[in-house]
């Protein structure tokens, strides 16, 4: 796994880089914000389901670039504003300073902005793909990203600070926050290199990537508590400092754990649906409980 990823981390990086550069940015300090928002050492998590899953369905990674390289600008963009003062307020981001503390927060609220859109365009000109893919690739990552999710969960996120929730409305708000750009990923992996998937295994992967993406989110919590900033490269201790309503503040370190690993299960369970070589995302489903940032 750890190999395998350190692959899709290059390749990542360098698709980042070439479609970046090929943007025409006009304002030099609004380019290096976006660059510093998205090129520091991401774990590039999302693009790395968008390549498992077009190589499960039989696809090459030129055909998986463009989905890949606009899940990670978009999930970029939503750490940048996530970590602003009016959000989050956190200081520190992939081991750096955040881009409003490196830049200043006007030039953070733009460089968000500018990755956001950029990855649509990045999609309106994926080279390997046609029209109607390339629609259907944009409508999936809007559908993800906007209002129906992860900015929904943002937003129920930022409006519980404080309150208590029940386990019900944690997940959906993490299914949302987080769960819906992963979501996305595996579709856009798939509409990326097929046309059409049969009905079960669409189902399937639907299935793996919800599982993965709750278990993903409950982790974090879990890291939030357990890990270490250094390690981290994000302030540990935050949810709590802020009173963040989380897995382990509802269910324990523990029950937090345990969540974590039936949702795991689950994910394996669903990609035995799935025809084709899908080692990389079950490898990918055990590295998100086990990972220690
Ligand atoms: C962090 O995501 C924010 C959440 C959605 C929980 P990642 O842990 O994937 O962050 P990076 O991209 O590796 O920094
Ligand atoms: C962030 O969730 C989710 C999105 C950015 C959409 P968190 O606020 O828990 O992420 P971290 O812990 O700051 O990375
Ligand atoms: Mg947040
Ligand atoms: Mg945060
Ligand atoms: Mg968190």
């Amino acid at each position: 796994m750890r190999e395998a990823l350190k692959v899709i981390q290059q390749r990542t990086e360098d698709q980042l880089r070439a479609e970046l550069a090929q943007l025409a940015l006009a304002d030099a300090r609004l380019a290096d914000a976006m660059m510093y928002g998205v090129l520091n050492g991401g774990k590039r998590l999302r693009p790395f389901l968008v390549y498992a899953t077009a190589e499960a369905l039989g696809g090459s990674r030129e055909q998986a670039d463009a989905a890949a390289v606009a899940i990670e600008m978009v999930h970029s963009y939503s750490l940048v504003h996530d970590d602003l003062p009016a959000m989050d307020d956190d200081d520190l981001r992939r081991g750096k300073p955040t881009c409003h503390i490196a830049f200043d927060e006007a030039t953070a609220i733009l460089a968000g902005d500018g990755l956001l859109t950029a990855a649509f365009e990045v999609l309106a000109k994926a080279p390997h793909q046609n029209d109607r893919q390339r629609l259907t690739l944009i409508r999936l990552l809007a559908n993800g990203a906007g209002g129906a999710g992860m900015v929904a969960g943002q937003s129920i996120d930022l409006g519980h600070v404080g309150k208590q929730m029940t386990l019900q409305q944690l997940e959906n708000m993490h299914r949302h926050k987080t769960g819906a750009l992963i979501r996305v990923s595996v579709q856009m992996g798939a509409a990326a290199v097929c046309d059409t998937l049969a009905p079960a295994t669409e189902q399937a992967l639907i299935a793996y990537a919800d599982a993965v993406g709750l278990a993903f989110q409950v982790w974090d919590d879990i890291l939030d508590i357990e890990g270490d900033t250094a390690v981290l490269g994000k302030q540990q201790g935050a949810d709590l400092a802020l009173n963040k309503p989380t897995y382990p503040a509802l269910l324990g370190l523990e029950g937090a754990r345990r969540k974590a690993q039936e949702l795991i299960a689950d994910a394996h369970a669903a990609l035995a649906s799935v025809p084709g070589d899908t080692r990389l995302l079950a490898d990918l489903a055990d590295y998100i409980i086990s990972r220690d940032h």
